[in-house]
């Protein structure tokens, strides 16, 4: 098993891309801490791996606040022992962030606070453990949308996604020497609630971002948590500061 025994840290293990990654981590041997806003989320999370035979904990968790954040670290921490493996993956993308012309202070401030904010206060209560260990993988996920432009704007999701690749090459940096490694994913349109719910809502558009997709078919959770397994296992103890995008091929297609 790829992750035995390693504790992972996952944020928004309730749904989406993180409770695939939940599931999957602890398949591999992993000790899942499922950190989730959504409390029913959580707790089915943490009852389904369970159910499979393998081992979670939910902590209720805001990631953007500092308060939950530094609760549900140290409830883990205390819970398991240790930490090997934080995956920052909690983000969101509302329907209100568009243009700088039309989105709000609070839409913006949101955002960043959701996708930003989140692995600074994660990275701030975890490291510190994983320094003690001489150890750990550090995994935040940005997106394709933080390497090109959209004619579709969504300012504030590709600005904080930029911000999250930027702070992924500094944790790497700086906490690597200390046997700490951090990469980034940047996945491409994966099918999940965040993409389903608003933007292939519309067949036509659907279709219009199918056309420029060269694998024909938008992402699963699966391709992108598979990528995610990689960095969590020890597999990856020389990439570091990497940025990876698994995408499909869109950001390479020019037209
Ligand atoms: N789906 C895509 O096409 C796509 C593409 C590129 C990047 N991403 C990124 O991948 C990550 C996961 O996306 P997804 O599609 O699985 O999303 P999703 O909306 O399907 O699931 C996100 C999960 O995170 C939880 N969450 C949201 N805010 C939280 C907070 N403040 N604290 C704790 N938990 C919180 C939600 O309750 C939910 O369980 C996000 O960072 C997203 O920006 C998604």
């Amino acid at each position: 098993m790829r992750l035995q025994d390693k504790v992972c840290v996952i944020t928004g293990a309730g749904g989406g891309m993180g409770r695939k990654a939940a599931e999957r981590f602890a398949r591999e041997g992993g000790r899942i801490a499922i950190l989730e806003r959504n409390e029913s989320a959580g707790v089915q999370a943490e009852a389904v791996i369970r159910s499979q035979g393998g081992e979670a904990k939910f902590f209720a968790c805001d990631a953007s606040s500092e308060d939950s954040v530094q609760a549900a670290v140290a409830g883990a921490y205390q819970h398991f022992g240790r930490i090997d493996v934080l995956y920052n993956n909690a983000g969101i993308m509302p329907e209100a962030d568009h243009s700088v012309l039309d989105t709000s202070v609070e839409t913006w401030d949101m955002v960043m606070a959701v996708n930003v904010r989140s692995i600074f206060l994660m990275s701030k209560y975890v490291v510190p453990h994983m320094l003690e260990q001489s150890a750990g993988s550090i995994i935040n996920i940005a997106s394709f949308v933080a390497l090109m432009g959209c004619s579709v704007p969504q300012d504030a999701y590709t600005a904080s996604k930029g911000a999250v690749i930027s702070l992924t090459k500094s944790l790497a940096i700086q906490f690597r020497p200390r046997g700490v490694r951090s990469n980034a994913i940047c996945p491409g349109p994966i099918e999940t609630p965040l993409m389903t719910e608003w933007l292939l809502k519309d067949e036509a558009a659907k279709q219009v971002r199918l056309s420029r997709q060269p694998s024909g078919r938008f992402g699963r959770p699966e391709d992108i948590v598979n990528c995610a397994l990689y960095l969590a296992s020890d597999e990856s103890d020389w990439t570091n500061g990497a940025v990876i995008v698994v995408d499909g091929g869109i950001t390479s297609n020019y037209f």
